[in-house]
């Protein structure tokens, strides 16, 4: 299954202790996930239910991986990572259902499951949208940790979800349909809408740690060049991987009348420039030595997965 990091990704990028490493940490992810969003029981059922229905049951959580393994380069409060990891997954969760709305990208399948509108219905999703992001500052106001990392991680986190960051590079993805962009806005496109909360979820970690100025730019050239492969390759898995092994509709960009890395350059292109990415992103984390494994074997996994 491709829903989760499926074995063989595993095997082919990394240790027994990255993999030791990966259990454990997504197990964490989820857990804080579950804690720290509402029970189903609270009223309205139906609304909890169908948050929980969109954050849990599936789903990578490359985000909260990210938030943990840069956590680890210093001395995290350990309190505010999780805060974080749940807090970046239920913006990443918010994202994906309002994405696949008809109003957007129109799509039924998700992480192996029918749409949140599918299942629910649209007016839902709607709302599971707002109350996952409210929910996700929520989350990091009441975060254990010190009042200058809580303002931190909200600050930052705000500001790669809005009109800057996340839901920006979506605007621009609507404008786009039909459209041959340039290479810069195409770029500039996938750094906004995928980029900008990969970036944010490493740069949390680094608050969460403490990390010094010259650390947190190290980690920024990691993150932009992880955060453009991410998207790059989510596009090439688009046009060459089926539908049952993404766990969502293949071949949808096609369909849709997307630009992407593989319709504007090619297949071929797109490939080796995520590699050269990928090459980028581990080479900035030299100066963290041993580490930095984690974030390492996270960007080799990111741009490796589903060959
Ligand atoms: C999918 O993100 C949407 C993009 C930003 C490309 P993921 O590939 O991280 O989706 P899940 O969380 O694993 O389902
Ligand atoms: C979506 O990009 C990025 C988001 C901000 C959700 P895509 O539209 O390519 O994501 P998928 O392929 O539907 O997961
Ligand atoms: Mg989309
Ligand atoms: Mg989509
Ligand atoms: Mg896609």
């Amino acid at each position: 299954m491709a829903l989760v990091l499926a074995l063989s990704d595993l095997q082919m990028t990394s240790s027994f202790q990255f993999q030791e490493w990966l259990q454990r940490h997504s197990a964490r992810a989820e857990q804080a996930l579950d804690v720290l969003l509402d029970p189903v029981q609270t009223e309205p059922v139906r609304l909890h239910t169908a948050m929980r229905y969109a954050a849990q049951g599936g789903g990578k959580r490359i985000r909260p991986l990210l938030v943990y393994a840069a956590g680890q380069l210093g001395n995290p409060q350990e309190a505010a990572l999780d805060a974080a990891a749940a807090a970046i997954e239920c913006i990443h969760a918010y994202s994906l259902v309002h994405d696949d709305l008809p109003c957007m990208d129109d799509d039924d399948l998700r992480r192996g499951r029918p749409t949140l509108h599918k299942a629910f219905d649209e007016a839902t999703a709607l709302l599971v949208g707002d109350a996952l992001q409210t929910r996700a500052f929520e989350i990091l106001a009441g975060a254990n940790c010190d009042a200058d990392i809580r303002l931190s991680l909200i600050s930052v986190l705000a500001a790669a979800s809005g009109s800057r960051g996340m839901a920006g590079g979506q605007a621009i993805d609507l404008e786009s349909v039909g459209k041959k962009l340039n290479l810069e806005l195409l770029k500039q496109m996938h750094a906004m809408k995928t980029g900008a909360l990969l970036s944010c979820a490493v740069e949390m970690g680094g608050i969460a740690a403490c990390l010094n100025f010259s650390q947190m730019e190290s980690l920024t050239t990691y993150s932009q060049a992880l955060g453009l492969a991410f998207q790059i390759v989510d596009d090439v898995l688009d046009a060459t991987v089926d539908s049952q092994t993404l766990g969502k509709t293949a071949g949808k960009d096609a369909a849709n009348d997307k630009p992407t890395y593989v319709t504007l350059m090619g297949l071929d292109y797109a490939q080796k420039q995520a590699r050269q990415l990928q090459d980028e992103a581990i080479a900035s984390l030299e100066g963290f030595g041993s580490k930095g494994q984690a974030l390492k074997d996270l960007a080799l996994l990111v741009v490796n997965r589903g060959k």
